[in-house]
């Protein structure tokens, strides 16, 4: 690890909203402490650490710098401006996948809905970062309810990563809103490690614990 300055790290966290008209959204359950956990120990750890967050209700981790978002483009837009002054990314950010075609500036009367939604893909941020990637090591986070290992093997591959953390969001005490996680951590090399059930600020201590290897 470089003694000259420390470890940059960019992570991402909490999940983001694609709204149809100004009071109606496409979101997730994510509430962000994942990914605060991470922020809050990786500057503990002396680390720089800026933290781009979708909406959430938790409080600020003191010490890292904090950028808002809402959307996924907004995230997207922000990860890129940050990510080129990082060592590490880690994304944990439960970005929505989907957004209505039609969005509507004005609330949309019940008498106009049409019910039925055409969606189209929001851009998959890790994957647009991964391209432009020189030396960061990049660890992204896979939320499945089944076929843990074969779904996070496939985004490691096809995001190419350096470390994929999944989790069973499925599982009774772990995952989204709750302040316990339970977590598989998975590298190039495939021997993966296990973590948890535990709070989430020592899963983050063992996943930067783990990652910390491989910063150069
Ligand atoms: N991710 C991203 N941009 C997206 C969707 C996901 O950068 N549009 C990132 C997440 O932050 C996470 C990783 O990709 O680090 C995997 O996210 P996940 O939601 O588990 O999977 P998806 O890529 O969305 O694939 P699927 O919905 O098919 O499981």
């Amino acid at each position: 690890m470089s003694t000259s300055r420390p470890t940059r790290c960019l992570i991402t966290a909490g999940p983001t909203r694609e709204f149809i008209d100004p009071v109606r959204f496409i979101s997730n359950p994510s509430s962000g402490k994942m990914g605060y956990a991470l922020a809050q120990a990786a500057h503990n750890r002396g680390w720089e650490v800026t933290l781009i967050s979708g909406p959430v209700q938790i409080k600020e981790p003191e010490g890292p710098s904090c950028v808002h978002v809402i959307s996924g483009q907004e995230m997207h837009d922000a990860c890129h401006q940050h990510f080129q002054n990082c060592d590490v990314l880690i994304m944990t950010a439960a970005v929505t996948d989907m957004r209505s075609k039609m969005t509507f500036s004005q609330k949309q009367k019940k008498k106009d809905i049409s019910w039925t939604l055409e969606f189209e893909q929001v851009v998959d941020i890790l994957k647009s970062l991964s391209i432009r990637k020189k030396n960061q090591l990049m660890v992204g986070f896979a939320a499945e309810t089944q076929n843990l290992e074969e779904y996070a093997l496939r985004k490691l591959e096809e995001k190419d990563l350096d470390y994929i953390v999944a989790n069973d969001v499925s599982e009774k005490g772990a995952g989204f809103e709750s302040d316990h996680n339970h977590v598989h951590i998975y590298g190039k090399t495939k021997d993966a490690i296990q973590l948890g059930p535990s709070p989430k600020i020592k899963i983050a201590e063992g996943i930067l614990d783990h990652i910390a290897k491989s910063v150069t």
